[in-house]
């Protein structure tokens, strides 16, 4: 059929990203502060109900192939397994997809692989449970790494492990975190700090770039490049270590973006679709789902968003701002 989420760039949407909640039980420094935000209120959240309506429309309608769910932190939801399965059972049947902190994953990993989840993208930033402490504001350093485990076990496979670099606090375990994701079978990219904290504090001279990061990993490992052709719309850029098979990613969003080959649309937990992390502007689909629009005009309303997609981040642009949500609250 028609390409039903393209961009006046050429650009289709295949992958749906939906944030399931905006709050998180982790306060990353380069996330939100201390004391948290202001989370969303409970009657502007979309229900489950409502919640896989849409996944149902963006998948029978308008060509959605692969759809993840993250946060804030996805498994603080309670539907979650409710909504998996619900998705799961939709033709043609999506690949379903989660990115979490971890936390919880050791109780629940075995229910969501039952319930239909394919695979995980698990945050992991530093391997010195102190250092997570410092990082994440919170002693669960235990928790993640049991819940890594009960992923791969459980089979949401394969498991990738994100890892965000920062000046003075982590960034010289670059080496240790890939022996140990290559000991452990875990796919592990590094990702270069964006700026969509909550507290506006992003400096691009405190980022870690992607080249700091394959300086520091070519002295103690071989890396391979991998091919365009197998990195397809994805936004890590790949390389086999050692001559492989274990690999390594750097999701290089600010250095190296990825725009041009971008194939995602965003649902906020509050109805909003969101073209672009960066998008300065958002179309509200809980209005008129709520108002009663049906199937066809919510899916029209869609296409019509993403046809507004732009080129790209604006990263780069002297008159780029942030947008006004942190990440915690578009979904990551
Ligand atoms: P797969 O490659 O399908 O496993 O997923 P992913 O890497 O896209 O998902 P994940 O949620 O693990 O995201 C990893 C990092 O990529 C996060 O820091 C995201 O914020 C970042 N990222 C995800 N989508 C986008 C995007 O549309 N633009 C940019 N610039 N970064 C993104
Ligand atoms: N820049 C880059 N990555 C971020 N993440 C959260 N905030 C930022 C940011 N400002 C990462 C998390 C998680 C993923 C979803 O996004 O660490 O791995
Ligand atoms: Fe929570 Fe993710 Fe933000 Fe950390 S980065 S506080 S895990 S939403």
């Amino acid at each position: 059929g028609p390409a039903l989420l393209a961009d006046t760039y050429g650009r289709v949407a295949t992958d749906l990203r939906v944030s399931l909640t905006d709050r998180c039980n982790l306060r990353c420094t380069y996330c939100m502060p201390e004391q948290g935000l202001q989370w969303l209120a409970k009657p502007d959240l979309l229900t489950d109900e409502e919640i896989v309506r849409l996944v149902r429309i963006a998948v029978e309608r308008l060509g959605i192939t692969e759809v993840r769910f993250t946060g804030g932190e996805p498994l603080l939801r309670p539907g979650l397994t409710a909504i998996l399965t619900e998705a799961a059972a939709l033709t043609p049947r999506p690949r379903l997809s989660l990115t979490t902190n971890g936390i919880g994953l050791a109780r629940t990993a075995s229910a969501l692989r039952e319930a239909g989840l394919d695979r995980v993208n698990v945050s992991l930033d530093t391997l010195r449970p102190e250092v997570f402490k410092t990082l994440t504001r919170r002693d669960r350093h235990h928790d993640v790494l049991a819940g890594l485990r009960a992923a791969h076990e459980a089979g949401l496979t394969p498991v990738k492990v994100n890892a965000v670099l920062m000046p003075g606090l982590n960034d010289d375990e670059a080496p240790e975190l890939l022996d140990w994701a290559l000991a452990h079978a875990y796919e592990l990219r590094f990702i270069e700090q964006m700026p969509l904290d909550a507290q506006h504090g992003w400096q691009r001279s405190g980022m870690i770039t992607a080249e700091d990061i394959l300086v520091s990993l070519r002295r103690r490992f071989t890396l391979t490049p991998e091919g365009e052709r197998e990195r397809g719309s994805a936004p890590a850029e790949r390389w086999l270590v050692d001559g492989g098979p274990g690999r390594v990613g750097v999701i290089a969003s600010v250095t190296r973006p990825f725009c041009a080959a971008c194939d995602r649309t965003r649902l906020t937990a509050d109805g909003q679709i969101r073209t672009c992390l960066f998008a300065t502007e958002e179309t509200d689909l809980r209005a008129a789902l709520r108002g009663g629009a049906g199937d066809a005009e919510l899916a029209a309303l869609w296409s019509k968003a993403m046809w507004g997609k732009k080129a790209g981040s604006g990263l780069d642009d002297p008159s780029f701002l942030q947008p006004e949500r942190p990440m915690s609250a578009i979904g990551g």
